[in-house]
């Protein structure tokens, strides 16, 4: 197969919730292709991943084996689509990108399997959503590169056993917990993804600024960093967004000012926190007293599907302190009350959290 049409899935854009719009989607998809890093040295943050990458694709290449298999584990838009597309650059390899959900029949996978190089990549996304008889032909293509086909049905069925040329499989998720342990335990290594520092921000959106030629001050990159939710693909969002009110209110440059104003204007607020963040906390506050509430009542109430709410929301409101998970449900912290400048009830809030 011409290595240009392997390749073809390889700005794979991933599953973004908060996109409706199809339109909004397009333009997405292909600016995070445009701005995806390729190399190791593009990639910004996650240093000891990195570093651990880079010896296990070395050793790899030293005894010119196929990578072990990767699990790549993290919230939406911190860079595991990137990091197997790197991963593949590094090794010299070609990737072949598909998700669980789209794998629906065992003939799929086997024709994925047999149509691969040696050393070749298989990226499968949301791999948690992966059919139960989909993981089991994965069993003995990840562990023996052979694959077991049954011909026929009835007493006449027979299995053949093919081999599959050596492969590396990275799959990515974001909910590890939901991965079976079986296939869990067939990834040689396992990386967990975790939020990006503002100086980091700082830096990706220095270079897709440079990328997509914007006048930028220093100043006006970190306010922007600052408030991307910890996260890359809504550092490059808010960029292009900020980038449009310089242009049509300014003289295109930004600033910390222009920055500031922009993100005001859409509704992002110093902490990364958009509408629906704010809706999720105020909620709990407004209507079921700071909690404890189950998530599927929560996401009635907010009007997002559940998995939205634990994929997307929930990550970045637990890890900025403003939520915590507790046996009986959802309850917010003392810090969403002050986020939010609403009063907390003193005594009672502290009974509910202990
Ligand atoms: N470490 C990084 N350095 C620079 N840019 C990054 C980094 N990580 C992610 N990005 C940017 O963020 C965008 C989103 O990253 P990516 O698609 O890899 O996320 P993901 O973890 O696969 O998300 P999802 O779970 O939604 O599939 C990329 O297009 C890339 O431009
Ligand atoms: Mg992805």
């Amino acid at each position: 197969m011409d290595p240009q049409d392997r390749n073809k899935s390889d700005g794979y854009p991933g599953d973004d919730f908060r996109l409706a719009d199809p339109a909004v989607q397009l333009e997405e998809a292909e600016m995070e292709v445009s701005l995806r890093p390729r190399q190791f040295g593009d990639f910004v943050g996650q240093e000891g991943i990195k570093e651990q990458l880079k010896i296990f694709i070395e050793a790899a290449q030293g005894r010119r084996e196929a990578l072990d298999h990767v699990l790549l584990v993290g919230p939406p838009g911190l860079g595991k689509t990137t990091l197997a597309g790197i991963i593949a650059s590094e090794m010299g390899v070609s990737i072949r990108t598909t998700s669980g959900p789209a794998l629906e029949r065992k003939a799929d996978i086997a024709a994925i399997l047999t149509n691969l190089e040696e050393g070749d990549i298989l990226f499968i996304d949301e791999i948690h959503r992966l059919g139960r008889s989909i993981e089991e032909v994965l069993y003995p293509a990840m562990e023996d590169y052979q694959l077991d086909i049954v011909i026929g049905q009835g007493p006449s069925a027979r299995t053949i056993r093919l081999d599959v040329p050596p492969f590396t499989m990275v799959g990515a998720t974001t909910r590890a917990g939901l991965i079976t342990t079986p296939l869990r335990d067939r990834f040689g290594v396992t990386h967990r993804l975790d939020y990006y520092n503002t100086d980091e921000l700082s830096k990706i959106a220095a270079r897709s600024a440079a990328i997509l030629g914007v006048e930028v001050e220093e100043d006006g990159l970190h306010e922007i960093a600052g408030c991307s939710r910890g996260t890359p693909r809504v550092c490059n969002r808010l960029l292009k967004r900020v980038r449009d009110y310089a242009q049509v209110r300014h003289d295109g440059c930004i600033t910390d000012e222009v920055a500031r104003r922009a993100l005001g204007l859409l509704e992002v607020d110093s902490e990364g926190l958009d509408k629906v963040d704010r809706e999720i906390l105020r909620l709990i506050i407004e209507k079921f007293d700071g909690g404890p509430v189950g998530l599927g009542t929560l996401a009635v109430a907010v009007g997002e599907e559940r998995d939205t709410i634990e994929d997307v929301y929930e990550p970045y409101l637990l890890k900025r302190g403003l939520l915590m998970r507790t046996p009986r449900g959802r309850v917010v912290t003392r810090l969403a009350y002050e986020h939010l400048a609403v009063d907390a009830p003193a005594e009672e809030r502290n009974e509910k959290l202990f």
